[in-house]
């Protein structure tokens, strides 16, 4: 059994049931500088102990692991601070926003003998799942392009938000790529698009409210993957997925948030018309919870939740394709056999890469340039 602790109590509330659920779980501590949110949530979920700040709470040499979901500017420091202190650490997404912070995050990793994990929600969401289990069965047959798309209105997001550069938050779109493609990223060209509003430029470094970029992947046969990230001055829904195109199936993202999947397959030519015959399919990929605990598996979906000790049951989320349970899962499995977690430290970097020589290249004017191999 291990203890474990949450750091930031926004996004991270929603991971604080499934470690209390977790049967490789005993307790469950919380770390949150905002005093009145602190309270609240660790009373509304009878947490074990919780702190104001992360070295208060490493200092009590308590905590097995920890899963910080801290704003992005925390991420590297605190990765390395749990890591020096002999503890395993998961994060986030982005692992770091520049190449230099990428090297201190592998190289801290691999001294705490690989116990970091990148939790990438898009790479446990069902879609991700469901898509590679058709390549995995050969209904896409030989992929021959990838594509995907994360776009979000971040307006009336906390300041810090104010002037990101989109590529250096491309990993939800990235990790499903490379992972179908079975490769990683070798070049980019990449280009920013429209201009951002004088309210929207932050501390002026990015000015783009949107990019889009070409990679070239590197696998035996030449093959591309098109990311496009917008965050600002874009009357889009929200969307965050992922196309593949294969020689004997596709599988495309629906174009609104909660629509069906859409599955394309091929027939073969029949010498009487144009172009093969191409059937269109709307699907439902299913939940793959079997390998997950029974106690943590109604998550993937939104469900209402117990907490100990009598505490009102609360309904919580199930956001990005059901992919918290999983990963959960999977950090905790990690961390109690001792074992590197399946989206480690290089493998996070070669998601996390791409996206920040992507927005140098834009800066650059569209100039092609390499991406760094882990
Ligand atoms: N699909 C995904 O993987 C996904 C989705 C949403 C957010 N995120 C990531 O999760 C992280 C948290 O996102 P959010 O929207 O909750 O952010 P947020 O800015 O709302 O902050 C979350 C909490 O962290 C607290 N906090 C601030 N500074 C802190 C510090 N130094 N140490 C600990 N806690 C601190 C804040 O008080 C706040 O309650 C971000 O890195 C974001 O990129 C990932």
């Amino acid at each position: 059994m291990i203890d474990v602790l949450v750091v930031g109590a926004g996004f991270g509330r929603d991971f604080l049931h499934l470690y209390q659920l977790h049967p490789d779980v005993d307790r469950v501590g919380l770390v949150e500088p905002d005093g009145g949110v602190r309270r609240t949530v660790a009373d509304a979920y009878g947490l074990d102990a919780d702190y104001a700040g992360l070295d208060e709470a490493l200092a009590t040499g308590r905590w097995d692991a920890v899963h910080l979901l801290s704003p992005v500017r925390f991420h590297v420091e605190q990765t390395l601070s749990v890591l020096a202190s002999g503890r395993a650490c998961a994060s986030a997404v982005p692992m770091a926003t520049s190449l230099d912070d990428v090297d201190r995050v592998v190289e801290g990793a691999a001294a705490a003998s690989g116990r970091y994990m990148m939790m990438e929600t898009a790479l446990y969401q069902r879609e991700y799942l469901h898509a590679l289990h058709l390549r995995d069965t050969g209904a896409l047959g030989r992929l021959t392009y990838l594509s995907g798309a994360h776009m979000q209105d971040l307006d009336g997001f906390p300041p810090y938000w104010m002037g990101y550069a989109p590529m250096q938050y491309a990993t939800h779109i990235v990790a499903p790529l490379l992972g179908l493609a079975d490769a990683v990223a070798d070049s980019v060209v990449c280009v920013g698009s429209g201009e951002l509003l004088p309210q929207h430029r932050g501390d002026g470094s990015n000015p783009f409210p949107l990019e889009s970029a070409l990679f070239q992947l590197t696998t035996p046969s030449p093959l591309a993957a098109q990311v496009t990230l917008s965050f600002f001055e874009n009357a889009r829904a929200y969307t965050e997925g992922f196309n593949v195109y294969g020689d004997l199936g596709a599988l495309e993202w629906p174009s609104i948030e909660g629509d069906a999947t859409v599955l394309f397959t091929a027939g073969p030519q029949d010498g009487r018309h144009r172009g093969r015959p191409i059937e269109r399919r709307e699907i439902e990929p299913p939940d793959r919870v079997d390998a997950l605990p029974p106690t943590i598996r109604p998550y993937t979906r939104p469900s209402m939740y117990q907490p100990p000790g009598g505490r009102p049951a609360r309904e919580v989320h199930a956001w990005h394709g059901g992919s918290h349970p999983h990963l959960v899962h999977e950090f905790v499995s990690s961390v109690v056999e001792g074992r590197e977690p399946s989206v480690g430290a290089r493998r996070a970097a070669s998601i996390t890469a791409p996206g920040i020589v992507a927005h140098e290249s834009s800066l650059r004017g569209g100039l092609k340039l390499e991406v760094p191999r882990y």
